[in-house]
């Protein structure tokens, strides 16, 4: 089923050179970034002999993105550009990403060979309920699903009376779905007197945000289907980086052919070897609009043996290194949430975000300083903007001037209650 390279490891590793070498020589000649930072780390596309000496390589970041803002790291022209997608910077400006028709092409191969290995086939119809646009969830799922030969359902996000009414109506075998979603539209399930078991689907394909094993369990049970874990970043490609086998539920398989994982050390940036739980980095090995070298996820978790083939897994995503939060799919900065309360009449710069899980949604409350003399207008504006600027809905709370801890250093934003 899957390409023979992926159960052969010397023959994936001389792969990976081949396309490394090809990926660092190209972000090398047509990047003036990727010039920069090599040049400054004493090192050419030239002096990489072995896999192993990727580590000499300088690591790319989201500030990198972020100076770099929009167009800077691409690699290609525009006019080879087929298409753009976005996700949320640690400020107001997004980070964009690029692809060309082949990437789009990989890209849909990558989710529709996730698609076969969590067990979706050719026939199948499948409920995308990532949202569409510049999130690369709805998307990416799309693609990979009309080339996995199955019938696509482009639902999005929101709607859940909607969602609930087609699930039950037009009869997918498959959904596609954030977790946190997915327990929304159980909600809704129980609301319209709907038995979540009794549906079509038989697969669930979930991603885009943390989850645990005990929810899976939940998932699964509440919906009589199998729940299988999918993951991807936007810089690194879209959902597809990584996906599970059905069979073994034990964590995604990176799909080295085109991706080369590391992890490191977050504070020394020391590569750790397998086994060991730090910070996970990526390098593409095909893209062309944007190849990405070295980039530093955030994201924690280790690297385990392949068990249906010969790439490697990686562990759930245990937390991050920096302060990133997803709420209910959407990638959330706390400096985003400052730049913007800054910003709105009458509010202290004196703010602190509570973290709670009421019932099994995680839930962001912004507390601000503020003169209660002038009412609750101020909150309503900063939740406006959050909505609008970010896309999520969060609740904030107006507390009297001097109420809030100060810092004695580095201010401790988020409190986390859950
Ligand atoms: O979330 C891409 C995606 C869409 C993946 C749909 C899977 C399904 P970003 O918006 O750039 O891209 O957010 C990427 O989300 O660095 C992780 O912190 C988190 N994340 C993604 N998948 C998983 C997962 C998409 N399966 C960031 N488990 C990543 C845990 C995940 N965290």
């Amino acid at each position: 089923m899957l390409d023979p390279v992926l159960h052969d490891r010397a023959a994936l590793a001389q792969l990976q050179l081949t396309r490394l070498r090809e990926t660092l020589a190209h972000a090398y000649a047509h990047n003036a970034h990727y010039k920069r930072s090599f040049d400054a780390a004493g090192v050419t596309p030239d002096d990489l002999r072995g896999l192993a000496d990727l580590a000499r390589f300088p690591f790319t970041t989201k500030d990198d993105l972020r100076a770099n803002y929009p167009y800077g790291f691409f690699c290609v022209p525009m006019a080879q550009v087929t298409r753009l997608h976005a996700s949320s910077g640690t400020t107001g400006k997004p980070t964009v990403v690029g692809y060309t028709k082949r990437d789009i092409e990989n890209w849909a191969a990558l989710v529709a060979r996730s698609i076969r290995v969590a067990g979706g086939e050719a026939g199948m119809k499948v409920h995308v309920a990532y949202g569409y646009g510049l999130f690369t969830g709805g998307l990416g799922a799309h693609y990979g699903a009309e080339l996995a030969a199955c019938t696509v359902i482009p639902m999005s996000g929101g709607q859940s009376a909607k969602q609930v009414q087609l699930i039950c109506d037009l009869a997918p075998d498959i959904i596609m779905v954030t977790p946190s979603y997915a327990l929304t539209l159980l909600d809704e399930f129980h609301r319209q007197g709907v038995d979540p078991r009794g549906t079509s689907l038989k697969l669930g394909i979930f991603g885009a945000e943390p989850w645990s094993d005990s929810l899976r369990r939940e998932i699964e049970q509440s919906f009589a289907i199998d729940a299988v874990d999918i993951y991807g970043l936007s810089e690194v490609m879209g959902p597809g980086v990584a996906s599970e086998f059905v069979a073994t539920k034990d964590g995604p398989v990176v799909w080295e052919d085109h991706f080369l994982p590391e992890i490191i050390d977050p504070d020394t940036g020391e590569a750790l070897p397998d086994g060991e739980e730090g910070e996970l980095v990526f390098t593409s090995l095909t893209k062309e609009a944007m190849p990405i070298v070295r980039y530093r996820t955030r994201d924690r978790t280790r690297l385990l043996p392949g068990t249906n083939c010969a790439a490697r897994r990686i562990a759930r995503i245990s937390g991050r290194t920096d302060d990133m939060l997803i709420l209910r799919g959407v990638n959330v900065f706390p400096s985003q949430i400052e730049e913007l309360l800054v910003t709105c009449d009458g509010l202290s710069p004196h703010y602190q975000l509570e973290l709670t899980r009421p019932e099994r949604m995680d839930e962001l409350t912004v507390l601000v300083e503020a003169d209660p003399a002038q009412g609750d207008a101020p909150a309503a504006q900063l939740r406006t903007r959050i909505k609008d600027m970010i896309g999520v809905t969060v609740a904030v709370r107006l507390v009297g001037p001097g109420t809030l801890e100060r810092s004695a250093g580095k201010a401790q934003r988020l409190k986390d209650l859950r």
